[in-house]
């Protein structure tokens, strides 16, 4: 491996990797064994690089590659893993599944690239360099979000998107299901909710101008059936990932609205699925009725995905409904609640119980980062401060700024990107530079903050080349960072992109070039001086 590699250009950089001298070959007669429990990981293995590189890695009790559970290493927590490659052997050993399954995504890396592009077929022997490289991820959340409710994506790029997180070691798919636009999780309780709550006429095209929102005229729809999430679901856990699905409510919820009505505030209204994007000021009526709906809606969901977490929104929620709703400011005084607006945090807590006693744990995005039950995670996202807030009040928190997270934001401010959500670049080194829980907070504080994710909003994103040029490399400055902590520093990170990127072309990423200005860029001022998002 040329010296060039830095790290063995490994993208999250491991904790631990020590240059062994020397090449181990790998051919079609290399062999793996599977020690008891290690199966899956083998079989990830196989399914990851026989075919792209032409090597069957038949199983063999005399295999020389070895992948072993070993209850010894529990220092290497979940998700952690040892790997040595010798002349003659490759030993991968983990504590855990888990810990195999990332580090099959390293032996993969530490492959040439050509290896991994399916062009390889049949090509006969590729050579890993020798190393001893431990390795285990500073945060447990390392995420990401992608919006499928504002443009629907079909499921066979659900397991494309799903297999780059994992070569990153991304741990968890936020899926956000359901918005204003769109309702893209099957009910079978509530029909309606896809067959009218997935399709939209037309779509805003571009933000809106002044005086002028253009629209184009062709109808957006599309929804999962439950056994494609289930395949879903079980295709990201091989690959070590866990699905968290969102259903947003109170607000976000107009193709709901659509479908049935009575949910509403106004039972006797007539509402399309939303054509424009913002916040939309329809919301849920607060009328047993809609409870027993939510209800039935997460059970479903529940028995579609088993992720300790699931989220429902909670973000963006105008009040005024409720405000002039006669219904809704009774409720609140039966309820002995302040006003009408209390009825939020009153609504969070009634569905995040329901999920409590369901043994979930329910996340929420922060309006103030302090208004959500304790038992919340909290998603803090509108302001730099949230977080910390978050925490000390002493909520788990995932730290999602969006002026550091979010994708949806162009990464420069040259003419050829894209057309995206209004505001400054997040670049490249804005991401890789965020620092969830910062070294000034208390320990306690820190220890609450469970990780970090990106945001792909999807309002101005409709293919997957678009989704694929807004998340890479921005994605892999996330992984570096959520993974590898501290010991991600920029300069490291972007010589090792450098080579990264040769394993992103022969996965035919259409990720946004590196050029001077991304790779130089200034880092934003200052976590603390962060601006809240506009309510759109
Ligand atoms: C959000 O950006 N609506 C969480």
């Amino acid at each position: 491996m040329p010296a060039s590699r830095p790290h063995l250009a490994l993208l999250p950089r491991p904790t631990k990797v020590s240059p062994l001298g020397g090449r181990l070959v790998l051919d079609r007669d290399t062999a793996v064994r599977a020690l008891p429990g290690a199966e899956p990981a083998a079989a990830l293995l196989r399914s990851l690089v026989g075919p792209a590189a032409g090597l069957p890695l038949a199983p063999s009790p005399e295999g020389r590659i070895v992948l072993a559970l070993d209850e010894q290493l529990g220092g290497l927590g979940e998700e952690g893993y040892g790997l040595t490659v010798g002349p003659q052997a490759l030993l991968l050993r983990a504590a855990h599944p888990t810990g195999l399954l990332r580090g099959v995504q390293t032996v993969r890396q530490l492959l040439p690239a050509e290896a991994l592009s399916g062009g390889a077929r049949g090509s006969g022997s590729w050579e890993l360099p020798c190393v001893e490289i431990t390795d285990i991820p500073e945060l447990p959340w390392r995420g990401s979000l992608l919006d499928v409710a504002r443009h629907f994506r079909p499921m066979d790029y659900l397991l494309r998107y799903v297999d780059l997180l994992a070569l990153h070691k991304l741990n968890v798919l936020h899926l956000h299901l359901t918005d204003d636009q769109g309702w893209r999780m099957p009910v079978d309780a509530y029909p309606r909710l896809t067959t009218v709550g997935a399709r939209r006429a037309r779509s805003q095209r571009g933000p809106d101008g002044p005086g002028t929102t253009q629209f184009d005229a062709t109808p957006h729809e599309g929804a999962y059936t439950k056994a494609e999430l289930r395949a879903l679901v079980r295709y990201a856990a091989e690959r070590g990932i866990t699905v968290v699905p969102e259903i947003e409510m109170p607000g976000h919820v107009r193709a709901a609205l659509a479908a049935y009505p009575e949910l509403g505030n106004h039972p006797e209204r007539r509402l399309e699925v939303w054509d424009r994007w913002g916040v939309c000021e329809t919301i849920l009526g607060v009328h047993e009725e809609v409870f027993a709906f939510c209800r039935a809606v997460l059970e479903e969901v529940m028995d579609v995905f088993p992720s300790p977490y699931i989220h429902i929104g909670g973000e963006e929620c105008p009040t005024s409904e409720w405000e002039s709703s006669p219904a809704a400011r009774e409720r609140a005084a039966a309820e002995g609640l302040a006003g009408p607006a209390a009825l939020h945090g009153w609504f969070m807590g009634r569905i995040g119980a329901f999920l409590v006693e369901h043994g979930r744990t329910p996340v929420g995005w922060a309006v103030s980062g302090t208004e959500l039950p304790l038992d919340f995670t909290v998603m803090a996202w509108r302001d730099a401060s949230h977080a910390r807030a978050a925490a000390r009040r002493g909520h788990r928190v995932v730290a999602a700024y969006h002026r550091t997270t979010y994708l949806d934001y162009v990464q420069s401010e040259a003419s050829f990107e894209p057309v995206a959500q209004p505001g400054d670049p997040v670049t490249l080194r804005t991401v890789h530079d965020y620092e969830p829980a910062p070294a000034e907070w208390s320990r306690e504080e820190r220890a609450r903050v469970l990780g970090t994710q990106a945001q792909l909003w999807t309002e101005y994103v409709r293919t997957p080349e678009e989704i694929e040029y807004l998340s890479y490399p921005r994605l892999c400055a996330l992984a570096d960072r959520s993974w590898s902590g501290g010991r991600g520093d920029w300069p490291g990170f972007v010589e090792r992109l450098r080579h990264h990127t040769a394993r992103l072309d022969a996965l035919g990423v259409p990720y946004r070039p590196l050029d001077a200005r991304s790779l130089e860029e200034a880092t934003y001022a200052s976590p603390s001086s962060g601006t809240a998002r506009p309510l759109s």
